[in-house]
C-alpha cells in the first residue's frame, strides 16, 4: 500500500476509491504570497519549488466553474459551491488584489478538501495545518464539507518565533499556525488520548510512600490517597507549545532543506492520536515527506502526493536514512521515471510542466541546481565546483551548465549550447539527450578543447544520453560524463546535496 505519487492532488485523489483512508494529515501552501525555492543563494539558479501566490485567472475561474457544476449532482460539492458564494460577498467579488487571490486560493483548496472527505473512512479524521491568513475561511470550507457537527479543535501550534526574529515588524509577531481537526463523522471516530508527564512541582506533592514503597499524597481535603503511579500526566490542550519550529531550531539534524517542511515530531502527535497501527494515513500535500515519515515510524501505511518532482530526492533519501526503505521495493512510486518507458511516457503527455520536472531530475543527477523557468539563458542546470589544487595550495571555482534536451537533437542546438557556455565561462558543460549524438556534435566537442584541473584534462563539452543502464546502475553515469574528482557523480548524495543549501526564510512569518 506505501506510495508516493507525483502529480497534482486532485487528479489523483479523484481516482482514489471512496472510505479508503483512515487519516489524513496535510500542510498545504498556506496563501502566504510567497513563493518557495529549494535553493536559495546563488540568484543564477533559484528554482521554484512551489507558487505560493493566488490570483483570479482563468485556471481559478475554471476551478470554481467545475464546483458549480459538480454541485448538481453531489451534495458535498453544493455546499462547498454554498459556501464559496458566500465568501464571494464577503471578498466583494473581487477580480484583482488580495482579495481575489483568497478566491483563487479558496477554488483551489476547496475540491481537494472535498475529494479528501470522500476517501475518508467513517471514522476517519483530518488534521489541515494552515496559517492566520486563510484558517478562519478555512474553517468554513471545512465546515461546509465535513458539517460544524464534525469540528473538533482548532490547535494552536505555538511557533515561538524568536522574539527579535522580525523586530522591524510594525505589530505583534506572528507566533503560531493552526491546526484545524475534524472527523468525517460525529460518533466513533479514533482518539488516543495523549498524555504529558507532571511538572517535578506537582510530582513534589506526592511525597508521602506506602509500606510498598508506593509515592502517594493525601493532603486534598474530603479526598481519598491519591497514588502517583495512577496519575496518568497531563491531557494535551489544543495549545501546542512543546515541538519546536525549525524557525527555532534551525540546526536541527532534520532539516532537509525543503522548504516549509515541518517537525516530524509534530506529525506523529497527531497520527499517534487519530490512528491506529495498521491504518491509512495520507498526506495529499506531502512535501518533504514528513507525515510518511511519522507514519512508517509509528507502524501506519501511508500515501504522500506532492506535485514537485524535487520533493522526491528528500523524501526517497528520508525513507533510505531512517527506514532503509526503497523505492519499488518497499513502496511504489507513480508518476516518476524509474525507467526508460515511464520517461517516455511522462514525456509523451506533453503537459510543459513534465518536462520542466523532467528537466530538474535530469540535471539534480549531477548535482547541479535548475535554472529559473523563464529566461534561463540557454541552460538548464548550473553550479560552481570548488576545485583543489595541492601542488599550488590552491582553490579555484569553475562553472559547470547543462542542457536537457528530450527531442531529437540537432548540431544548431549544440552549437548555441556552447555559446552559452562561452559566455557564461563554463569550465564543462554537459549536453543531456534522450536520443543517440551525431559525429557532427562529437566534433563540436573536440573543437570547444578540454578544461584541465591538476594535470588532467576533462572534455569541456560532454554528452549523456540517458538509457536503461542509468536506471540499472545510476552509478554508470560516471563512465559516460568526466568530471573532476571532487565532483565525482555519487547519484543520491549529490542531489540531496541540491536539497542540503542554506534556506532563508525558511518557515512562513
Ligand atoms: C507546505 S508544503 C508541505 C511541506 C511538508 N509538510 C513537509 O514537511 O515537507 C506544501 C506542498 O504542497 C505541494 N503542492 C502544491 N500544490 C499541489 C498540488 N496541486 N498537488 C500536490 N501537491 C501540491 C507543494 O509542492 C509543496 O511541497
Amino acid at each position: 500500500m506505501n506510495k508516493l505519487y507525483f502529480g497534482d492532488n486532485l487528479e489523483i485523489l479523484r481516482e482514489m476509491e471512496d472510505t479508503r483512508v483512515h487519516l489524513i494529515c496535510t500542510d498545504p501552501p498556506f496563501n502566504s504570497g510567497r513563493d518557495y525555492n529549494a535553493i536559495i543563494g546563488d540568484s543564477l539558479a533559484q528554482k521554484k519549488t512551489f507558487t505560493d501566490t493566488w490570483t483570479w485567472d482563468t485556471a481559478a475561474q475554471d476551478a470554481r466553474a467545475d464546483i458549480e457544476h459538480r454541485a448538481y449532482t453531489s451534495d458535498t460539492y453544493k455546499a462547498l459551491d454554498n459556501c464559496l458564494k458566500g465568501y464571494d460577498f464577503v471578498l466583494q467579488n473581487a477580480v484583482s488584489g488580495s482579495r481575489s487571490g483568497m478566491r483563487a486560493y479558496l477554488a483551489f483548496m476547496g475540491p481537494r478538501l472535498a475529494e479528501m472527505h470522500r476517501v475518508l473512512t467513517k471514522n476517519g479524521s483530518i488534521y489541515l495545518h494552515c496559517d492566520p491568513t486563510a484558517s478562519h475561511y478555512l474553517r468554513g470550507v471545512m465546515d461546509a464539507i465535513f458539517g460544524a457537527d464534525n469540528f473538533r479543535r482548532e490547535i494552536i501550534w505555538n511557533l515561538k518565533t524568536a522574539s527579535d526574529y522580525k523586530r522591524q515588524v510594525n505589530g505583534f509577531i506572528r507566533g503560531h499556525d493552526v491546526i484545524l481537526y475534524y472527523t468525517k463523522s460525529t460518533g466513533a471516530f479514533v482518539f488516543n488520548k495523549i498524555f504529558q508527564p507532571h511538572k517535578p512541582e506537582y510530582i513534589r506533592r506526592f511525597r508521602k510512600v506506602d509500606p510498598h514503597g508506593r509515592h502517594y499524597r493525601d493532603d486534598r481535603p474530603n479526598s481519598a490517597r491519591q497514588y502517583l503511579d495512577k496519575t496518568r500526566g497531563v491531557a494535551l490542550t489544543d495549545v501546542w507549545s512543546d515541538i519546536m519550529s525549525f524557525q527555532q531550531n534551525a540546526t536541527s539534524t532534520e532539516r532537509l532543506g525543503y522548504p516549509t517542511q515541518k517537525p516530524r515530531f509534530l506529525y506523529e502527535r497527531m497520527i499517534k492520536t487519530s490512528s491506529n497501527k495498521g491504518d491509512i494515513v495520507l498526506d495529499p500535500f506531502c512535501g518533504s515527506g514528513t507525515t510518511i515519515d511519522a507514519a512508517h515510524t509509528l507502524k501506519r501505511q501511508w500515501i504522500g502526493i506532492d506535485i514537485t518532482i524535487l520533493a522526491l530526492d528528500p523524501m526517497r533519501q528520508r525513507l533510505k536514512d531512517r527506514h532503509k526503505l526503497e523505492p519499488s521495493i518497499d513502496y511504489q512510486i507513480d508518476g516518476y521515471p524509474t525507467n526508460m518507458q515511464e520517461v517516455r511516457k511522462l514525456l509523451k503527455e506533453g503537459d510543459k510542466r513534465k518536462y520542466h520536472d523532467f528537466s530538474n531530475w535530469a540535471v539534480t543527477r549531477f548535482g547541479l541546481k535548475p535554472t529559473k523557468d523563464v529566461g534561463d539563458g540557454g541552460h538548464d542546470g548550473v553550479w560552481r565546483m570548488t576545485l583543489w589544487s595541492p601542488q599550488v595550495m590552491k582553490e579555484t571555482n569553475a562553472r559547470i551548465l547543462a542542457e536537457v534536451k528530450t527531442s531529437k537533437p540537432t548540431l544548431p542546438q549544440v552549437r548555441a549550447f556552447c555559446q552559452v557556455m562561452n559566455e557564461n565561462n563554463a569550465a564543462i558543460g554537459i549536453f543531456i539527450t534522450l536520443e543517440p549524438i551525431s559525429a557532427g556534435m562529437r566534433q563540436q566537442a573536440e573543437n570547444m578543447g578540454s578544461f584541465t584541473h591538476n594535470g588532467r584534462n576533462y572534455p569541456r563539452l560532454q554528452f549523456w544520453q540517458i538509457d536503461d543502464t542509468y536506471f540499472e546502475n545510476p552509478d554508470s553515469i560516471n563512465t559516460h560524463v568526466r568530471l573532476p574528482v571532487e565532483w565525482r557523480i555519487r547519484p543520491t548524495r549529490k542531489s540531496k546535496r541540491h536539497f542540503d543549501a542554506q534556506q532563508t526564510g525558511f518557515l512562513r512569518g
